[in-house]
């Protein structure tokens, strides 16, 4: 093993959280003097920050975990840390011998002790105990972006649908101190940042852990309005049962938040949304986007679906193939059921088969490309407001409209990080294209 390490490389597979957990980590390691590389084999530290929602995001991290750093010149540190860490903790040494540390999703800010000891002692660690991250220091993370950012509001989840891991990997729901969070925000106005998404396996649970702040998701959101600089806020991602009336006016009231929502179904059939135990009916999950759309008539809706849940019948797939058409949702993350470890669905036999799960997948695919064709198609000819945030190919600029569409017009270095004005005239490929309405002054 390299006792002096000057450089490392980080991987992240998964979320947004873990998005934000790698650029907290190589804010500790820069910190520390190391350089970042985004070549392995000229690394001295190897960290993978690991996912385990499904098995295939499993199988890719171990897949690459078999093949690395073993035989570089290097001899580099090798860590896994994230979701993957949790499940599979010191079996990990096992079925790997090769890595040095495993670090849990709630130990991040002891990066910097793990690999002093493992330096130190030349022996292997882990640090998987923490029931929630109490120590960490967000303003230490060093960002992807320039022009927008991502902020951790709320970690862990205490919703506990039957067949998702996250209430393991990542623990209970603990909220952050909204002074913290509102000074983290205000930092990265000052440092330019235009948009922010609050982030949190469901935000929409803020400040309920903590009675004694007085200050719930939308209280947030008021604070966080009031942040000069910032043009956007977006948070990512809520359950439906915690979604308020409260959060819809703020939507509808507050300037900066976008009119868009994550609002994911998981299914159509009420018994499979019982055995999954997402707590709602489809009834009741209708009722409340009625609610939304009636406050907030332009508001787009995301959706996350899964097919092939235990038992689902075709007649139940039918349902949430129904729901999906009729709600209309502007995004959607379609996945096929994938039996996790330690999950109360782990009880119930995996039973419909691949080819089954395959072609539901397939047909709620292409009804949403349809779908979102049509959305498109009704968009050309109108106006709309573009933030630009990084230069793409052929002399187009990339930005989002506040519905999250992606949107692309001729342009460049010059546009990113501006808000414009543009009429939209065509579209492909799940993006919008589009004109300025009139030139930034900067280029007149
Ligand atoms: N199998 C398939 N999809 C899953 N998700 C969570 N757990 C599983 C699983 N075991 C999906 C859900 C969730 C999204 C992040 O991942 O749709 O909202
Ligand atoms: Fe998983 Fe359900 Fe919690 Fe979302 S709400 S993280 S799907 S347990």
């Amino acid at each position: 093993m390299n006792r002096s390490p000057s450089t490392f490389f980080v991987r992240t597979y998964g979320c947004q959280m873990n998005e934000l957990d790698t650029e907290l980590m190589v804010g500790t390691l820069s910190k520390r003097g190391l350089t970042r590389v985004y070549d392995e084999s000229e690394a001295d530290i190897l960290i993978f920050n690991t996912c385990s929602i499904r098995d295939l995001s499993e199988r890719k991290v171990m897949g690459k975990l078999g093949q690395i750093g073993r035989w570089t010149k290097r001899k580099p540190i090798i860590g896994v840390t994230g979701c993957m860490a949790m499940a599979k903790k010191e079996s990990l040494f096992k079925k790997l011998p090769h890595i040095d540390f495993v670090l849990g999703t709630n130990n991040i800010s002891d990066l910097d002790y793990v690999i002093d000891e493992v330096i130190a002692k030349n022996k292997k660690m882990i640090l998987t105990e923490k029931q929630f991250e109490e120590n960490l220091d967000y303003f230490v993370a060093e960002r992807n972006d320039k022009v927008k950012a991502y902020v951790s509001i709320i970690r862990g989840c205490n919703k506990f649908c039957t067949y998702c891991v996250v209430p393991y990997t990542r623990g209970q729901e603990v909220s952050r101190p909204p002074e913290d969070i509102v000074k983290e925000v205000q930092l990265l106005a000052d440092q330019g940042y235009k948009e922010i998404t609050l982030l949190g396996q469901n935000v929409n649970s803020y400040g309920k852990d903590r009675p004694d702040w007085s200050c719930l998701f939308h209280d947030l959101l008021e604070k966080l309005d009031q942040v000069n600089g910032i043009e956007r806020i977006r948070f990512m991602t809520s359950h439906p049962v915690d979604i308020t009336r409260n959060l819809m006016q703020a939507i509808r009231d507050l300037p900066s938040l976008c009119e868009f929502i994550h609002f994911p179904i998981q299914a159509g059939s009420n018994r499979i949304l019982k055995k999954m135990h997402r707590i709602y009916t489809k009834e009741e999950y209708f009722e409340k986007v009625a609610m939304l759309r009636e406050i907030v008539p332009n508001a787009t809706l995301g959706t996350d679906i899964i097919v092939g849940f235990c038992t689902e019948t075709d007649a139940e797939f039918e349902e949430t193939f129904q729901a999906f058409k009729e709600i209309d949702y502007s995004v959607a993350f379609i996945f096929s059921y994938s039996a996790r470890k330690g999950t109360p669905a782990m009880r119930w036999k995996d039973d419909i088969p691949e080819e089954v799960k395959q072609e539901r997948l397939q047909r709620l695919l292409q009804l949403y490309y349809k779908m979102q064709a049509k959305q498109f198609q009704d968009l050309v000819g109108t106006e709309k407001e573009i933030l630009f945030e990084k230069v793409g190919k052929n002399g187009m600029v990339k930005g989002r409209t506040r519905c999250w569409q992606n949107t692309i017009v001729p342009g460049g270095e010059e546009l990113v990080g501006t808000l414009q004005r543009v009429k939209i005239h065509g579209f492909s490929n799940q993006t919008l294209h589009a004109e300025l309405l009139r030139q930034p002054a900067s280029l007149l």
